[in-house]
């Protein structure tokens, strides 16, 4: 976590400066997200169902651009360089202190029309604990390292879709299949994640600006 980054998140996102004091109130509370997943097909497109029960919270930073994922935000490509910031509001008292698997999944790829390659994987990682109440910290690298978003340029917007998951003894230590044809639910299942506590999205267009 740079501290540029936090700086730049508890300014533009004055939430995080009381998130101790959390609710479901935001743009992007577990109830909006539910629907929203189904609207945009991610149920079943990623996963069979979605009940969340927290809200996950991603902001991308690239130099002075810093910018919120509400379900589905548009973002052009350099927006999506670096790897963004997670932050978890609602959590249930008996989670807050529990490990978390973060995922990114991409089921567009390599178009929405024909997506043989689904799905993506752009990110696996595990170890993540609450941090300053509402922020997400790794302490251990990515399983699968992140991959910036990149739909090749005749396709339509991809979707990227923003998992979080109550992590498990049974977590691995590496994995070694590759990143496209990943099932994100066949991964939770072999590893007794459960279902996703929460999620959001974002789409990602072709054009570079
Ligand atoms: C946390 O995850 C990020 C993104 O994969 C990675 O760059 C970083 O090295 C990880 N932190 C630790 C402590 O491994
Ligand atoms: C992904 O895994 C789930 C659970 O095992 C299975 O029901 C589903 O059919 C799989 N999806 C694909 C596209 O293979």
């Amino acid at each position: 976590m740079h501290l540029l980054s936090l700086l730049a998140l508890l300014l533009v996102s004055p939430k995080l400066v009381d998130a101790t004091q959390v609710a479901f109130k935001s743009d992007t509370a577990p109830a909006t997200a539910r629907k929203a997943f189904k609207d945009a097909g991610i149920v079943p497109d990623v996963i069979p169902a979605f009940d969340p029960v927290l809200e996950v919270d991603i902001t991308y930073q690239y130099d002075t651009n810093v910018k919120r994922a509400v379900l589905g935000t548009q973002f052009a490509k350099y927006e999506t360089q670096n790897f963004p910031l997670w932050a978890l509001f609602g959590v249930p008292p008996k989670l807050r202190g529990a490990n978390f698997v973060a995922v990114i999944i991409d089921p567009d790829a390599p178009k929405p029309e024909d997506p043989k390659n689904a799905q993506f994987r752009h990110f696996l990682g595990a170890d993540f604990t609450l941090w300053r109440g509402a922020l997400l910290h790794n302490s251990s690298a990515a399983l699968s390292e992140y991959v910036q978003p990149s739909p090749p340029s005749e396709s339509k917007p991809h979707r990227y879709v923003f998992l979080v998951y109550r992590q498990s003894e049974d977590i691995p230590k590496t994995i070694s299949s590759g990143n496209a044809k990943f099932n994100v639910t066949a991964f939770a299942e072999k590893y007794n994640l459960g279902p996703p506590l929460g999620g959001n999205f974002l789409t990602v267009s072709t054009q570079d600006d």
